[in-house]
Parts: C-alpha cells; sequence; structure tokens
C-alpha cells in the first residue's frame, strides 16, 4: 500500500519539537550494524552529534546493501561524457565489484580506518569509485575540485595529511587538456606532509609520468582480492570537504557517516520526490557538495540511478546537451547551478534546444549554489514548463536548508526569487545584529537555531576553535550561515548573498580575503581590496582595487597581467580573476576599515549613500572615474 506523503508544516512542526524523535523515525529507513543509543548528544566541545553508538557503513548503504534487495541489476552510476566521447553504464552490482577491489587495492597499500586519502579527479567513475572504496574502509576521503591550483591542493594535503592521494592524469575543459599530474607533483612538493602513495588514473588524452615507488597505477589495484565494509561509528568522519572561509586557510567542513547517511536519505524522498529506481540528474562537480551529496552518496544510499556527467552546459557541442543527457536517461529531476542556466539562455535565448528533446519524465529542476535570480527563474520555468526549485544550502549542511519540498504534501509552490522555506529539522530565523529576530520584509543575518539537523557539520577538520569561533560564537544557540537575507509576510525565505567576504564566481566559492592576501604580497602593492562585483555570466566575479608603494613606476597593464597570472597560479583558473586596477587610495571608515561594500555597489550601478563614516568622500569619485576608464563593472561595462 501507497504511504501518502506528510503535510509539510506538520513535519517542519514535530521535527523543531521534537527533533531527537523525529530523527529516530528517519534512521530506522537505513541499515544499520548496530542501533544508536542515543539518537541526539552532545560530546565533550558540547557540540550536538548524532547517533552516538550506532555502527554502519556508508559503502555497505549505497551498494552492497542493493544487492540484497534484489536491486543488483540496476543501473546505478550513468557516466556521460561529452568531452571525452563516453559514455557507460554500471549496475549497482558492477558499481559494488570495482568498488570492493579497488578497496582491497588501497587497503594493501596501507589505509586504515581513520585515514585520509585525498582524491583529485574529475568527474569520471573512477572517482566515484575511489570515494566508496575510501567509505568501505572507513577511512576519509577529502575530494579536492580539479580547478583547483597546486597551493590550493597543497594547502588540503597539510591540514588532512593524507596516506594515499588518488588522481587523474587530467582532466578536459572542452577541448583543453588540464593535466592534472604536474599539478599534483608540485603540491606534493609543496607540502609538508607528505603521502606515502598517489595512484594515478591515467586517461587516454594526457599521459602522466610516474614517479617509481611512489605512484601507483589506477588499475593495478583494481587486481586486489576485494575488501569487506569495516563497520565505522555513526560518529566517525566520512570525508572532509573544504571550502573558502574569509582567510586563506580553507575550512575542512567535516561529514560524520550515521547523520549523512540518514539525512540524505531523507532528502531524496521528501526534498526531491525521488523513490528507489528513479533518475537524477546533477550537473555539478564531485568536488563540491552538491556532487558529493546528490551525484554519489544521495542517489546511490536511495537506491536510484545517477547521472554522472562530464562536460559543460554549453558547447559539449551545444547547450541543448543537459536537456539531450536528461530525456535520454529519462531524468525525473535535473539539479544545477543558476549560473549554468544563465550560460545556456545566452546561447539559446529562445529555448529552441529544448524541444530537440523528449522531457515527458522531468519533474523538476532544482538550482543551487547561488541565489537563482527572477529573470532565470523565468526563463527556465518556461523553457522547460516543469517547476523551478531555488533552493538554499551550503558546504556545512551537505543538504538543503530551504527549498520547496516536492515529496512532501501541501507546500507553498515555489516562488521567483525565494529559496523556498524551511527545510524539516532546520529552524532558520533572521536575525539582527544583536541577535534578535527582526519582523517579516527585514533584512538580516541568516542563522538557525540549534540542533542543527544530522548531516550537517559537526565541527571543523582538527579545529574545534575554528567552527566555535566561526559559526557558534556570534549568537548563542544559532548556527551563523554567512548569508543575509529576509522572510517575506507570506513565510518565503530569500537569501541575497554573503555578509562575509566569500564570494560565489560560477558556483564556485572563493574567499576575497584569500585573494587580497595574494596581491598584497606583490613587491609593488602598499595595499589593495577584492571585491565581488555583479556578473551577468557568473553571477559574481572578483576585481582588485590596488593601491602602489611610494615610487613604484610599474604600468596598470603589466602589473594587471601579473596579478592576474598571480592568481591563475596560485588559487586557480576558476577564480576567474581577469581586471586589477590602480587607484590612488582606497576609501576607509574613520577606524581604517576599507569601505568594500560601497565599493562593490558603485562598480554594480546600485544606489548608495556613502557611509557618514567615510575618511574622504572625494575617493569615491577618483574610483568610479578609473572604473569608468575601464569599463569594469555593470554601471561601467561598455
Ligand atoms: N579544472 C580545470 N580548470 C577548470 C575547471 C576544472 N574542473 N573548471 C573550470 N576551469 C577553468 C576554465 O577552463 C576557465 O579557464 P580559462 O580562464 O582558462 O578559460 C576558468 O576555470 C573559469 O571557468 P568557468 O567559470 O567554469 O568558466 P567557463 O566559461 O568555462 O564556464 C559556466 C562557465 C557557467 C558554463 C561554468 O562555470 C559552469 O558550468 N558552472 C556551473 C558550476 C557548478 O555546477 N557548480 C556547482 C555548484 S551546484
Ligand atoms: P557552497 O558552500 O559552495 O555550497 O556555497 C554556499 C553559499 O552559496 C551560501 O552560503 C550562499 O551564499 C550561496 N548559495 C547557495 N545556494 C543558494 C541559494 N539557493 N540562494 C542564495 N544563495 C545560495
Amino acid at each position: 500500500m501507497e504511504t501518502l506523503p506528510a503535510p509539510y508544516a506538520a513535519a517542519h512542526a514535530a521535527s523543531l519539537a521534537d527533533a531527537a524523535t523525529f530523527w529516530a523515525a528517519q534512521a530506522r529507513q537505513i541499515h544499520w550494524f548496530r542501533l544508536p543509543e542515543e539518537t541526539l548528544s552532545t560530546d565533550e566541545n558540547g557540540f550536538y552529534r548524532w547517533f552516538r553508538g550506532g555502527r554502519l557503513n556508508t559503502c555497505f548503504l549505497a551498494l552492497d546493501y542493493h544487492l540484497e534487495q534484489g536491486r543488483g541489476a540496476q543501473t546505478a552510476l550513468i557516466y556521460d561524457s561529452p568531452v571525452t566521447g563516453t559514455k557507460a553504464r554500471y549496475t549497482y552490482a558492477e558499481l559494488l565489484d570495482l568498488t570492493a577491489r579497488f578497496a582491497g587495492g588501497l587497503h594493501d597499500l596501507g589505509v586504515l580506518p581513520g585515514d585520509r586519502v585525498i582524491i583529485y579527479m574529475p568527474n569520471v567513475p573512477e572517482a566515484v569509485v575511489a570515494m566508496l572504496a575510501c567509505a568501505r574502509l572507513g577511512a576519509v576521503h577529502s575530494v579536492v575540485f580539479g580547478g583547483f591550483a597546486a597551493p590550493e591542493l597543497a594547502l588540503r594535503i597539510d591540514d588532512a595529511q593524507p596516506r594515499v592521494i588518488i588522481a587523474a592524469s587530467g582532466g578536459l575543459e572542452l577541448d583543453k587538456v588540464i593535466a592534472y599530474k604536474p599539478l599534483l607533483d608540485a603540491a606534493i612538493e609543496l607540502a609538508v606532509s607528505k603521502p606515502a602513495h598517489t595512484v594515478i588514473c591515467q586517461r587516454p588524452f594526457v599521459q602522466a609520468a610516474m614517479v617509481p615507488g611512489r605512484d601507483v597505477d589506477y588499475r593495478e589495484l583494481l587486481k586486489a582480492p576485494p575488501a569487506d565494509c569495516v563497520p565505522v561509528e555513526a560518529t566517525d568522519p566520512l570525508y572532509i570537504l573544504y571550502t573558502s572561509g574569509t582567510t586563506g586557510k580553507p575550512k575542512g567542513v567535516v561529514r560524520d557517516n550515521g547523520g549523512h547517511a540518514v539525512a540524505l536519505r531523507y532528502s531524496l524522498g521528501a526534498v526531491y520526490g525521488l523513490q528507489p529506481g528513479d533518475t537524477i540528474f546533477t550537473a555539478s562537480d564531485i568536488g563540491w557538495a552538491v556532487g558529493h551529496s546528490y551525484i554519489v552518496y544521495g542517489p546511490l544510499i536511495s537506491g536510484c540511478t545517477t547521472v554522472l556527467f562530464e562536460g559543460k552546459p554549453v558547447r559539449t557541442p551545444d547547450a541543448g546537451t543537459f536537456w539531450r543527457v536528461a530525456a535520454e536517461y529519462g531524468a525525473q529531476v535535473i539539479f544545477t547551478a543558476p549560473t549554468a542556466i544563465r550560460a545556456i539562455k545566452k546561447e539559446d535565448p529562445a529555448g529552441r534546444l529544448v524541444k530537440d528533446y523528449n522531457l515527458g519524465r522531468l519533474r523538476q529542476l532544482f538550482l543551487a549554489g547561488e541565489r537563482c535570480d527572477p529573470a532565470t527563474y523565468t526563463w527556465a520555468t518556461e523553457a522547460l514548463g516543469v517547476p523551478v526549485i531555488d533552493h538554499w544550502w551550503q558546504t556545512e549542511s551537505g543538504w538543503p536548508m530551504l527549498a520547496t519540498l516536492v515529496g512532501l504534501a501541501q507546500m507553498p509552490p515555489p516562488r521567483a526569487g525565494s529559496a523556498g522555506h524551511a527545510v524539516p529539522g532546520y529552524d532558520v530565523q533572521i536575525l539582527d545584529e544583536a541577535g534578535r529576530p527582526v519582523a517579516a520584509g527585514i533584512t538580516g543575518l541568516v542563522a538557525v537555531k540549534l540542533p542543527l539537523p544530522p548531516g550537517c557539520l559537526p565541527t571543523l577538520w582538527q579545529d574545534d576553535e575554528r567552527f566555535r569561533r566561526g559559526y557558534l560564537d556570534a549568537f548563542p544557540g544559532y548556527y551563523l550561515s554567512g548569508d543575509g537575507g529576509y522572510r517575506d509576510a507570506d513565510g518565503y525565505f530569500f537569501i541575497m548573498g554573503r555578509v562575509d567576504d566569500v564570494i560565489n564566481v560560477a558556483g564556485h566559492r572563493l574567499s576575497t580575503g584569500e585573494m587580497e592576501e595574494l596581491l598584497a604580497a606583490h613587491p609593488a602593492v602598499a595595499e589593495c581590496a577584492v571585491l565581488g562585483i555583479a556578473c551577468p555570466l557568473r553571477g559574481q566575479r572578483p576585481i582588485g582595487l590596488v593601491v602602489l608603494k611610494n615610487g613604484s613606476a610599474v604600468g596598470e597593464a603589466e602589473l594587471e597581467q601579473e596579478l592576474v597570472s598571480l592568481i591563475r597560479a596560485q588559487i586557480g583558473a576558476v577564480a576567474s580573476f581577469r581586471n586589477a586596477l590602480i587607484v590612488k587610495r582606497l576609501p576607509k571608515t574613520r577606524s581604517g576599515k576599507i569601505l568594500r561594500k560601497t565599493l562593490r555597489q558603485l562598480a554594480d550601478g546600485e544606489e548608495f549613500a556613502p557611509p557618514s563614516t567615510i575618511d574622504d568622500p572625494l575617493i569615491l569619485d577618483e574610483i568610479r572615474e578609473r572604473l569608468a576608464v575601464r569599463g569594469v563593472g555593470l554601471a561601467f561595462e561598455k
């Protein structure tokens, strides 16, 4: 007998009224080797922990369990790579076989439960196998996005101290080959902590040179006898995923095994309305939280079919590629970032390419990573003819905090510009600077009342203090998200952007503080500000305003080129840092704080009143003129 979906309001209220009872019921949807002793508890730091005492294995839930349930012959993973011209399907049985053997190979390299393993690979099945194999052994993986340069990888190596690094020989950015191995070798050279081994997945279009004794071929590991699942504690870490904070040191978001599995299993049904056997096409990268949760773990734990796409939304070969993939595999759900839709809209403004495909099975398009602007929302809704659902989350949460939950009944429909309503488990509040809830329509800081539900970060990797300082200390009893926004009179939330130095460039989360640290180290630069200005395609893009040291005679074009190369080499091409302007001075408050928000408003052409605390209002006129001369910023682009 089919059970009717629960009404949204009742589910949300129940999850807040008695979180432990609500999540204990959800925990019964997954298989435990030993049931949890306590659903919700606190640890020695006073941080909340879910499902203490429970034992499970995330790889077992994602693979072995489905064979036990008779799903071995169902397709688990579809790999579609227009950039290499490859398509492949893996059943649950095939994916388990590969994963168990690869886990055996890792075990032979000495990988033990709790050891860290870094994975530096693009969207290829071998990367998914590597993630699951780590989970199988109780090892902690940390996937590093392929677009990051060697110094970023080195930072992560030193923080995670992996025993093994698994990398691809390279990736393809359209027809441009990105050789990963030289980046990996350079990162290992830079890092203090050295891995015992690196495992290299050779791709046909770029052959990596191997370091004898250290480097092992990926295929060699598959020759090992299969390894069994190692039961781990619910509170043991499954992975670390680094994300940008406000400084140069990335934050290692920890995800535990138990809470993660329960939350993802719940979300597949409640948020995305997916049942075992359904297909989801998440066009993201496994290097991001979206890729972890909704390419890999969520769909597999839930017995769905997941599509792993290696390519771009456009030029692979055209702007119809997402629709082709969704139609070919009968996806019920597409999930991507608004920036990808803007890229498609730019190339196919009338949405003609949608009509070339039969999207009869598509039920919704989900968007996240940045706010979906109303124009993109309207275009996608009209082009696809299905609900477009903007939903809000962060690497820290690992699953949506605000959404229109299509798996629950009586859910208010999506509204342009809004990320919807609080997902069960999240008590989302808008607070003023003093931590008091504000009235409807008033913009404030977006916070979540503790405890956060299962799946959210319990802490930062080996840095409880930074976790406390960065998220919990501002308002006792709340998790501070770093976003600003408001709630309208009907209860819809609108997330309007970061209130800190984090920016979102084409769905990639980056730190302007980190870029400032790098620019400031240039010998000609006395001081600088990096701003995230509005970009019609990428949402935001960083620009630098630099003040030269006295006596420095460098020209703007020369300096700009050097600074652009610096950011590319130190952070990576994904930063899309393309403009650095020399200015005489930076506007500051009388206490010396650079007025970054005012500068951003100036570049974006927003109306603003110069803050009364500004030390010298004339500086703004000078900077306006510089932006106009260079044609930088929405207000001045020609
Ligand atoms: N490895 C190496 N380099 C990468 C890379 C990767 N994985 N991803 C991007 N880059 C490079 C690009 O080649 C480009 O280099 P270039 O400056 O030499 O041309 C640079 O980084 C900027 O990349 P991007 O911002 O992706 O620009 P683009 O023009 O290639 O594509 C979009 C624009 C909008 C199509 C693309 O950014 C996109 O699909 N974004 C969606 C992101 C997403 O899904 N995020 C997940 C959150 S849900
Ligand atoms: P990341 O940790 O990379 O997923 O980035 C998280 C940040 O992206 C959030 O703090 C927001 O600033 C932004 N973000 C993600 N989804 C949305 C959304 N639906 N609406 C507005 N901002 C979003």
